[in-house]
């Protein structure tokens, strides 16, 4: 495992991060969600797979939507360790496999998904890394194929100092706060520290990202910025930052080649 991407099996992150509402609460305690699920649409009968499954929420919900069959990859030995532990008591229709997804070969065959999905993953992977795997990912979808996946929002991953700083404005008392936002046109790694840990994030714009599907023939299929909603806020306050600044970005496209007819 690479340096990168060992900070999920560092014993006093992990205990950080499971303390987490969307890691304790699953799907009801990530405010995007209802967003990704409208993406997602059914996966009934469908093969699946989740590209930095963590601890397993996806191919949880999917199998209890009557998906086939669901390959989950993590680079985090612990987090498929969990993964494996929470969906346990399930259909026996989940593999799990500890992969690093910037390798250069996935290990999955040609034509073999209906839905790829990813959540929160991709911004740990550096542009050529991103580029790498859509490409795998786009020969891995059936022709009409989706993928459908979130990354933290380049205006989120953009500044080169710490992406949590705040400034509250003279006189507002937090009801306008300010996140400087600055090297939105620099991108590539930024090291933050969350939860206790060095985390290293890729900062791309919304430009790369979508150009990045096109270049792997994707046609993209649907666009959202998760902004808490009103309905959001009366449950969880602590959501209003998200309001003010778009902290996901939420993507679908669909694999559109169609396979040449053999000749003769
Ligand atoms: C923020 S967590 C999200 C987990 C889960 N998808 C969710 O939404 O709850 C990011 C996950 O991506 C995994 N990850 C990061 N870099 C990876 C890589 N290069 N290959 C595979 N998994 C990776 C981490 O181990 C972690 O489980």
């Amino acid at each position: 495992m690479s340096k990168d991407t060992a900070i999920y099996d560092n014993p006093t992150f992990l205990a950080n991060y499971l303390d987490l509402p969307r890691q304790q609460q699953g799907h009801d305690g990530a405010p995007e969600w209802p967003i990704l699920m409208a993406m997602v649409g059914t996966v009934r009968e469908e093969r699946v797979l989740d590209l930095g499954c963590g601890l397993g929420w996806f191919a949880h919900w999917a199998v209890e939507n009557s998906a086939q069959h669901v390959d989950v990859l993590d680079v985090s030995n612990k987090m498929i360790e969990k993964a494996k532990g929470m969906t346990a008591s399930l259909p026996k229709r989940i593999d799990f496999r500890v992969q690093d997804i910037s390798s250069r070969d996935l290990g999955v065959s040609p034509g073999s998904y209906n839905l790829v999905y990813s959540s929160l993953a991709f911004h740990h992977l550096s542009t050529a890394a991103f580029k790498r795997l859509l490409a795998q990912v786009n020969s891995a979808l059936v022709h009409g194929g989706r993928l459908v996946f979130s990354v933290e929002h380049p205006i989120y991953t953009a500044p080169g100092y710490d992406q949590f700083v705040k400034v509250d404005l003279p006189g507002r008392h937090g009801a306008d706060l300010i996140w400087p936002l600055n090297r939105y046109g620099y991108e590539g790694l930024r090291e933050t520290n969350w939860l206790g840990g060095e985390v290293k994030k890729y900062h791309r714009t919304m430009t790369t990202y979508f150009e990045s599907l096109l270049e792997a023939g994707f046609l993209v299929s649907g666009f959202r910025e998760y902004m808490a909603t009103g309905e959001d806020l009366e449950k969880n306050p602590q959501w209003q930052g998200a309001l003010q600044r778009p902290m996901f970005l939420l993507l679908q496209a669909e694999n559109t080649a169609r396979t040449q007819p053999q000749e003769g």
